[in-house]
């Protein structure tokens, strides 16, 4: 099979499209051909291996899986003997980090609790987009940031794959929503419903004098004593990603600060059936569409991570494998 390899971490230059053997699923797993895999910014952490922070899952020295991807969307098309649920030919999607990678791929083995039905009203593009991102920022409003009815949410990065989803979770519950990102997303955003847009590089957040609910922090940019003065006394900061030093300066002085009445946590990412379930119900009722930027095809999965490393994309991007017939 065709797949994106690659033996030691570096730019999108150390990637080689090579065939590979195909894998065989063990008794537990299923063979899915691939159809479609998003891009997510971890795709390109672990490519670099920067932050130096990623090595201690991916590898130390090099890296250990040789096949990046993680949000896979495609068709089972064969079934270890142990697997109870899933069937030939069931079109499924799912995030696959806890399994192995692996995306960047024309086939891939995956334990079938990774897995969901595919919505037949999705296209395999908009099935790919979902895992990671979306799950992160349900988990990251609801699970952490507890998010209710007429709160005012502030999403940091509201532009990527994560905020996106985000801000329209954020709306249909009932928020009122801020968007902070660069100049060229913050039209999507307003289209999508933010009530405000701020553009991150023209104008300060903090000196808006606002205060805020919740705050989910896609980007780790500011201290997290700076997100702290723009939280309402019962407010929620949620940290989903940033640079290390903000991550520590968080698990080390959040609890802390939480004592106070605001409360400072990190989100840890865990794939979860259920979210990604729920993230296609709201799809189907029409709450939450995927934003994708651009489709690459496979052989073009170098300049996809490319694009997504340089914060180009608006929403998600996505890699064609199959194309779908004219
Ligand atoms: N918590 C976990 O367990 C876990 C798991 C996986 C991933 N993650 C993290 O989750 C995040 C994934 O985010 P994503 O996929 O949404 O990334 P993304 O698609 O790259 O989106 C990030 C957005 O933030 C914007 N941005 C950059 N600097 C900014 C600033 N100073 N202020 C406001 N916005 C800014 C970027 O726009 P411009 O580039 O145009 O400025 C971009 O639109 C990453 O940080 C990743 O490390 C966390």
């Amino acid at each position: 099979m065709k797949a994106i390899v690659y033996t030691k971490y570096g730019s999108p230059d150390v990637l080689t499209a090579q065939e590979v053997e195909k894998p065989r699923p063990n008794d537990h797993e299923v063979l899915v051909k691939i159809h479609a895999v998003s891009v997510n910014s971890w795709d390109w952490d672990r490519l670099r291996g920067k932050p130096l922070l990623t090595r201690l899952e991916g590898g130390p020295f090099k890296p250990k899986y040789k096949i990046l991807g993680v949000d896979i969307a495609g068709q089972v098309i064969a079934v270890g003997k142990d697997v109870k649920e899933l069937r030939l030919g069931d079109d499924v999607f799912g995030d696959i980090s806890g399994c192995g990678w692996g995306g960047f791929a024309e086939y891939v083995c995956v334990p079938e609790h990774a897995l969901s039905y595919k919505s037949p009203s999705m296209t395999f593009e908009e099935a790919a987009a979902i895992p990671q991102a979306a799950v992160l920022a349900l988990q990251g409003l609801r699970n952490k940031g507890k998010l209710r009815a007429g709160q005012k949410v502030l999403i940091n990065g509201a532009g990527g794959g994560v905020g996106t989803f985000a801000l329209q979770l954020a709306k249909m519950h009932g928020a009122e929503v801020t968007g902070v990102d660069s100049a060229c997303k913050l039209d999507l955003l307003k289209s999508m419903g933010a009530d405000e847009v701020i553009d991150y590089m023209q104008e300060d957040f903090l000196q808006r004098g606002l205060k805020y609910d919740l705050i989910l922090d896609v980007v780790g940019s500011r201290s997290i004593f700076d997100f702290k003065r723009v939280l309402h006394p019962k407010g929620a900061y949620v940290m989903v990603g940033g640079p290390p030093s903000r991550i520590f300066q968080l698990l080390f002085l959040g609890p802390l600060i939480s004592i106070t009445g605001k409360k400072m946590s990190i989100l840890i990412h865990k794939p979860n059936k259920q979210d990604q379930n729920m993230m296609k119900e709201l799809f189907e009722a029409d709450h939450v569409i995927p934003i994708i930027d651009r489709c690459y095809p496979l052989n073009k999965t170098a300049e996809a991570l490319r694009y997504v490393g340089e914060g180009h994309a608006r929403g998600k991007v996505v890699i064609r494998v199959v194309f779908p017939p004219k």
